[in-house]
């Protein structure tokens, strides 16, 4: 098959989608495919359909080493100022071209949507989650309105109206990010308006949880089926940027120890996730299980890294799905 991966953007998690899109890219290939890795936001230049990029960008193997650090919110902002257009020239004539379009963009117009809504208005194929759950879950406010909807517990959420009592510690998040970047858990009054501050460079209205205390995991879903849960341990700290993607830096265990009942009760509610966020053929969703041993939905990620510490590809191996049956299955299920 030809196949467009996309890779890179220039949201925050850049250099993440550019790892995630290099492995993928280089498991399509050991499984024959033809497969071309494009930034869309860069493009190709001079290229008018997938032959000729392949035949002129053709790669046999693909790397990217995600830097440990968060990167830099203001240079960011400026290299979206300077361009004209968020996709790049003739990247839609190469998807147009190509059997299938795997989109390995994570945060801003590659998982929010809104390049799924222009994938399906010139009828191309794409593997994942449609334009309305990746909108839903990107917004993760809207998400968690939705499961206290349906029964899903999540953490409380405050507002920044003074109506309500913020209790400490707390969790400030950017509304529409991922990779944790720009989280704060603050235990004071003084940090909270410090990373208030903070996290409205990204977002102007950021998400107020209180902090769950206890062990997290999170469960994969594939063609509508969970995959084994696996624990997370960061060996410092919570699980952000640096702990997310530095070789050795969290425990993992998957299958997560934990009893046939709450193992059946997460993945119930995963499940009621994936439902009620119109989530597409693979997804990933993360929980936190308090002291008491109540489980809360923290969000819902249409576009799971799939980097080399990433969890997805994880939970597909400890269910016998090696990383290359992994993407090739997806690509599958994006054509059936
Ligand atoms: N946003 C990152 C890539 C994840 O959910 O894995
Ligand atoms: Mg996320």
């Amino acid at each position: 098959m030809n196949i467009v991966v996309l890779a890179g953007g220039y949201s925050d998690e850049r250099d993440v989608s550019l790892s995630s899109g290099s492995m993928i890219a280089n498991a399509l290939i050991k499984k024959n495919h033809r497969v071309l890795l494009v930034d869309p936001y860069v493009g190709l230049k001079n290229i008018a359909n997938f032959e000729e990029g392949f035949k002129r960008y053709e790669q046999k193997a693909y790397s990217y080493q995600v830097p440990i650090q968060a990167p830099d919110l203001e240079k960011i902002k400026a290299e979206q100022n300077n361009q004209e257009e968020l996709i790049g020239p003739n990247v839609l004539a190469l998807c147009q071209t190509a059997d299938v379009v795997f989109p390995a963009l994570h945060g801003g117009m590659g998982e929010n949507g809104q390049l799924q809504a222009l994938l399906d208005i010139f009828n191309i194929s794409y593997t994942g989650t449609g334009f309305l759950g990746s909108a839903l879950a990107m917004d993760k406010k809207l998400s968690k309105e939705l499961f206290l909807q349906h029964q899903i517990p999540t953490p409380a959420s405050f507002s920044t109206d003074g109506k309500e009592q913020i209790s400490f510690p707390c969790v400030i998040k950017p509304n529409n990010s991922g990779s944790s970047i720009g989280v704060k858990i603050v235990q004071t009054e003084q940090e909270f308006f410090s990373a208030l501050a903070e996290a409205k460079n990204y977002d102007s209205e950021p998400l107020i949880e209180e902090t769950i205390t206890g062990r997290e995991f999170s469960v994969g879903i594939l063609d509508g089926e969970v995959l084994p849960i696996i624990e997370i341990q960061p060996k410092t700290g919570f699980y952000d940027y640096a702990n997310k993607y530095q070789e050795g830096a969290v425990e993992e265990s998957c299958p997560a120890d934990l009893s046939k009942e709450k193992t059946l009760e997460m993945q119930r509610l995963a499940l009621k996730v994936h439902q009620v966020l119109r989530l597409g053929t693979y997804a990933r969703i993360d929980f936190m299980m308090d002291q008491a041993g109540a489980i809360f939905c923290i969000e819902a990620n249409t576009l799971p890294g799939m980097t080399p510490t990433s969890l997805l590809p994880q939970e597909a191996l400890a269910a016998g799905i090696s990383y290359e049956d992994l993407c090739e299955k997806i690509v599958h299920l994006a054509l059936k």
